[in-house]
């Protein structure tokens, strides 16, 4: 069966991720910016794209765009919200198969892994965005604090590297 990964990435988190689940599988792997013709002869496309504002970017144009095809589909999304929420990751399977209502595709599954965010990296209004959110909610008490809350101080305030064995209980199931 011949497989293809297609990512959408802004800042290169989930690009990394990408590309570590292509070698780890050897499944070639493009950004959602340059897919080959190739993917209309793909009986199995892992798409995985970062989440942005509650939705899992460029998904919705790429499902539109290739509605017709009959291959499988797995998503994989990546954001800075603690992926094992239920709040969360129902937000995004609903946003997932409302993109795919009209589409041909069989979803076989979808994963939901941490991503990182790397204040200095971001682009202008981005860091306006961030900051903002980072601001307010250290103003408030630790009492105070939702869960998304403290999600965001937490990304905002970790240094570490991208953790890519996160993708272990991915890779057994691709
Ligand atoms: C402007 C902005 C909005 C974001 N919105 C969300 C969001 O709604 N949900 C979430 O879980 N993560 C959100 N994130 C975090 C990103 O998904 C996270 O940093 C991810 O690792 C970025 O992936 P990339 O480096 O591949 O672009 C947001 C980040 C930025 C900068």
């Amino acid at each position: 069966m011949n497989k293809m990964i297609i990512y959408s990435s802004q800042y290169g988190t989930t690009e990394k991720y990408a590309k570590e689940l292509g070698t780890k599988k050897t499944i070639p792997v493009y950004s959602n910016q340059e897919i080959p013709a190739t993917l209309l002869q793909t009986d199995e496309i892992i798409y995985i794209g970062a989440i942005y504002m509650g939705k899992i970017s460029g998904f919705e144009k790429f499902a539109k765009k290739y509605n017709s095809l009959e291959s499988k589909l797995t998503v994989i999304s990546v954001g800075m919200y603690n992926p094992k929420r239920e709040s969360n990751y129902k937000d995004i399977e609903k946003s997932v198969k409302a993109s795919l209502q009209k589409t041909n595709f069989l979803l076989e599954d979808i994963f939901y892994l941490q991503g990182k965010l790397d204040v200095k990296q971001l682009r202008f209004k981005d860091k306006i965005l961030v900051n903002a959110l980072y601001k307010s909610s250290k103003k408030k008490n630790a009492n105070e604090l939702n869960e998304n809350e403290m999600d965001i101080i937490e990304a905002y305030e970790a240094n570490s590297e991208l953790d890519l064995s996160k993708l272990d209980s991915i890779l057994e199931k691709i």
